[in-house]
């Protein structure tokens, strides 16, 4: 009977885990810049207790946080520089390559990246149930990132070091919060397409898609996708236009068009690669893309999904790193990537109601009104735009439509903010490649001689 139930529950996971969201997480796509670089024998995992609640001192559980460190470059009091990780796994080759990397080499810095609580091996408590979720926070996660720095700088040889606090995407928001809270512990921060305003109906991401594809694709390709999307939403309307497009597109004759719920999924489907050009491709992709007649995903047996309200409602259990993301979302930051804007190309029917229905009401049971309410409380708390911090960098890429939630402008002399023309998300902390922009070569040198000047080493 246990094993027929396990086979019924993996079979209805695999079902239910196609159909929504199937892309990884910014932080996993990150990671994966990190996949195929040479891990150095420095590189050491380690482990650090961590209260489960750093804000209840009569809760005593712990949990073992991940993290790693590298002292190949570091000579005593060296600097400290910190990678922190976000919504996914971190690799420990991170302190292999790119940013962290370069500039402890260039100062005899010791390394270390640490892992965000209930992501990878970073587990406090079981993710699949709703009532552990309560103590992923990014307030817990900072509090984990300022135990580590404390414990580190107990150390005779680190004692002296200056703190440099790296992030990109939501760590960058984190490394720029870290300057906020712990002001004398951390003495510089590179905070990389860092989303700091909180944005429950973020609508401009799909707006700098489209820039994109008009800027570096052509007016054309902008026009061919607005058509394209109009025309789905136009085929949703009627119960002919809907039979029409699912043979057109192959969906199974089974698939419920006729739910705004499974027009959300299609579209989202079928705009997600889109999106992935224009956040993580560079000008080359979006032109060739633009250039290409063909885009349609096609395969060989129908493509089946299936939205209703009893699945869902039990597909957080899937562990999955977006599962627990999407809480974060819901509880803290929003970020609903929706069609409400007419300055975009994707047609209408990516709405904020379903967006919210779909992540937060059916996964968590998190109202509308909470998400809401929860975007309101985030940038209170850190300030949003104007987070009140110095020695902070704000870094950010033209292609990249979270820099549309990013300090674009420079908040002081001490605060400066870098706008990387033809830059996509993060990528001033990745590993340098060959068809990199001048632009963002350009960009890393300035970042690194604004740190250097600010822990007073000299370039
Ligand atoms: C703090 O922890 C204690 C002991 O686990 C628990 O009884 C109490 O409810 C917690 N308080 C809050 C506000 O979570
Ligand atoms: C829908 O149809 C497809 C193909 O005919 C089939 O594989 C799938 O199991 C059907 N799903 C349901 C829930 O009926
Ligand atoms: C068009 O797309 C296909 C498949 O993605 C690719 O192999 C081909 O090189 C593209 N053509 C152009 C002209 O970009
Ligand atoms: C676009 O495609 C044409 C032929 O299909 C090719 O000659 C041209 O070089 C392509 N341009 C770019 C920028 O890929
Ligand atoms: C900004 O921070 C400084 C130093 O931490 C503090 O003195 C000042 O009151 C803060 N300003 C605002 C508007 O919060």
């Amino acid at each position: 009977m246990y094993q027929l139930t396990l086979i019924i529950l993996t079979l209805f996971s695999l079902l239910v885990q196609g159909l929504f969201h199937e892309k990884e997480t910014n932080f996993e796509r990150l990671m994966r810049n990190y996949e195929n670089i040479e891990p150095s024998e420095q590189i050491t995992e380690e482990w650090l207790e961590q209260p489960l609640d750093h804000f209840n001192s009569s809760d005593n559980r712990v949990w073992k946080m991940r993290y790693f460190q590298n002292f190949e470059h570091f000579k005593p009091n060296g600097p400290i520089f910190l990678y922190i990780g976000g919504e996914g796994p971190l690799r420990g080759t991170v302190l292999a390559a790119g940013m962290i990397y370069d500039l402890a080499s260039e100062t005899h810095g010791a390394m270390f990246a640490s892992e965000h609580r209930y992501y990878g091996d970073s587990i406090p408590l079981n993710p699949t149930k709703k009532e552990n979720l309560k103590y992923l926070s990014s307030q817990q996660a900072l509090a984990d990132i300022h135990k580590l720095l404390t414990d580190k700088k107990q150390s005779s040889r680190l004692k002296h070091s200056k703190v440099v606090v790296i992030g990109g995407s939501y760590a960058g928001n984190l490394a720029a919060w870290t300057r906020k809270l712990y002001p004398n512990l951390v003495d510089a921060v590179i905070a990389s397409s860092a989303p700091l305003l909180a944005k429950y109906d973020f609508k401009e991401y799909l707006e700098t898609v489209g820039d994109d594809l008009k800027k570096y694709g052509s007016p054309s390709c902008y026009r061919n996708i607005e058509k394209q999307y109009k025309y789905y939403d136009d085929a949703f309307k009627t119960e002919e236009g809907i039979i029409k497009l699912k043979k057109e597109e192959n969906l199974c004759s089974n698939v419920s068009l006729n739910l705004p719920e499974n027009q959300f999924l299609f579209v989202e489907k079928r705009a997600n690669p889109i999106k992935i050009l224009a956040q993580y491709g560079n000008v080359d992709k979006i032109k060739s893309y633009c250039n290409n007649s063909s885009q349609t995903l096609k395969q060989n047996s129908c493509e089946y999904f299936d939205f209703t309200e009893s699945k869902y409602a039990t597909y957080h259990t899937i562990p999955k790193n977006n599962n627990i993301w999407v809480w974060q979302i819901c509880t803290e930051f929003s970020y609903f990537q929706t069609t409400s804007s007419d300055k975009q190309p994707f047609g209408k029917s990516l709405t904020i109601e379903t967006t919210s229905k779909l992540l937060c009401s059916l996964l968590y049971g998190i109202d509308d009104d909470s998400v809401r309410k929860s975007v309101e409380r985030t940038n209170k708390f850190y300030g949003a735009l104007h987070p009140n911090v110095t020695k902070v960098v704000f870094v950010n890429g033209e292609l990249d439509p979270w820099h549309r939630l990013g300090i674009l402008e420079d908040i002081s002399e001490e605060a400066p903010a870098i706008f990387i023309p033809k830059a996509s998300h993060c990528a001033d902390l990745g590993p340098a490649q060959s068809n990199d922009p001048p632009e963002l070569t350009e960009a890393r040198l300035i970042i690194k001689s604004i740190v250097k000047k600010w822990i007073k080493v000299a370039s």
